[in-house]
C-alpha cells in the first residue's frame, strides 16, 4: 500500500518531497476500469504513450495523437481519486520549440484535469521544461531510454554500458531537474547509473529497469500484469497472467455457447419476473 492515506489525491508537491524517502509507487494506466483498480494502490498513475503499443498494438509509441492522450487521461482521471495523475506529451506534439509544448501541455491539462504532464528528453529539453514550469504546468522528465525516439535496431537497449553515453544521461538528467522537473523517469540504465542519477538529483527519481536504489519504481500495467506478451524486457516482474487467463474464459464461454449451455435460465427473463 502507498504512503498517502485514501481520499486525498496525491499532490506533485507531495511526491517531489519524496525524495529519499519511502518509495514513490507508480504504475501505468490508460482506461478507466484499470485506473479504478489502481488508484489505491499507487502514488502516481502514468498515461503512458506505451498505449500505443499495448492497448493499439502499434509497433512504436510515435502512432500516438494528443487527441488520443487526452481521450485516454480523461479516463483515468475520471475513475481515479487518489493518485496524482500524470499524461505523457506525446511524439511530435512538444519537441518543435517551448510555446509549442506549452500549448500542447495547455490543452492537456485542461481537457483532463491531470495533475502533469510527462514528457521524454535531456539537455535539449531542458529549456521546455523551464517554459512550462513558469507556466505553472507541473513536469516530470524522461532520460534514459527514450521510447520516442527508440526506433531502428538497437533502439531498446540498455542505456549507459559506455562511459561517454553515461555520462551524457547523467548531465541530462541534472539539466531536467535543474529545470524544474517534480521527479524524473529512468528507464532501462546499467544498475550504477541509476543509483547516480538518484545522488546526483533532488527531485525523485522514478526507475523502470534502472535500479533499487531509485526513488521510485514503474511498470507498464499489461507488461507486469502478463496482458502484453508481444515481448518481455527483462526488467519487467510479471505478477499476473491475465492474457492466459483471458484464453481460458474465452475458450469456456466458447465451449457454452456451443452446447448451449450459455445463457442459462438465471440469465433470462420468463416475462413474468
Ligand atoms: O509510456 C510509458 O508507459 C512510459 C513508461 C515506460 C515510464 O513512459
Amino acid at each position: 500500500m502507498c504512503a498517502v492515506p485514501a481520499g486525498k489525491r496525491v499532490t506533485v508537491r507531495e511526491i517531489a518531497a519524496r525524495k529519499g524517502g519511502a518509495p514513490v509507487v507508480c504504475l501505468t494506466a490508460y482506461t478507466a476500469p484499470v485506473a479504478r483498480a489502481l488508484d489505491r494502490h499507487v502514488d502516481l498513475l502514468l498515461v503512458g504513450d506505451s498505449l500505443a503499443m499495448v492497448i493499439y498494438g502499434m509497433d512504436s509509441t510515435r502512432g500516438v495523437t494528443v487527441d488520443m492522450m487526452i481521450a485516454h487521461g480523461r479516463a483515468v482521471t475520471r475513475a481515479s481519486a487518489h493518485a496524482c495523475v500524470v499524461i505523457d506529451l506525446p511524439y511530435g506534439s512538444y519537441e518543435t520549440a517551448p510555446e509549442d509544448a506549452l500549448a500542447t501541455a495547455r490543452r492537456v491539462m485542461t481537457e483532463t484535469g491531470a495533475q502533469a504532464v510527462k514528457l521524454e528528453g535531456g539537455a535539449a529539453m531542458a529549456a521546455t521544461v523551464r517554459r512550462l514550469v513558469e507556466a505553472e504546468i507541473p513536469v516530470m522528465g524522461h532520460v534514459g531510454l527514450l521510447p520516442q525516439s527508440a526506433v531502428g535496431p538497437g533502439g531498446f537497449r540498455v542505456r549507459g554500458r559506455d562511459p561517454a553515453e553515461a555520462g551524457q544521461i547523467l548531465a541530462d538528467a541534472r539539466a531536467i531537474a535543474e529545470a524544474g522537473a517534480f521527479s524524473i523517469v529512468v528507464e532501462n540504465v546499467v544498475e550504477p547509473l541509476g543509483r547516480a542519477i538518484t545522488e546526483a538529483i533532488d527531485v525523485p527519481s522514478i526507475g523502470i529497469g534502472a535500479s533499487p536504489a531509485c526513488d521510485g519504481q514503474v511498470l507498464v500495467i499489461d507488461d507486469m500484469m502478463g496482458l502484453f506478451t508481444d515481448f518481455t524486457p527483462h526488467f519487467v516482474k510479471r505478477y499476473a497472467t491475465l492474457a492466459e487467463e483471458f484464453e481460458r474464459a474465452a475458450a469456456a464461454y466458447a465451449a457454452d455457447v456451443a452446447a448451449r449451455r450459455f445463457p442459462g435460465p438465471e440469465h433470462c427473463r420468463n416475462g413474468s419476473d
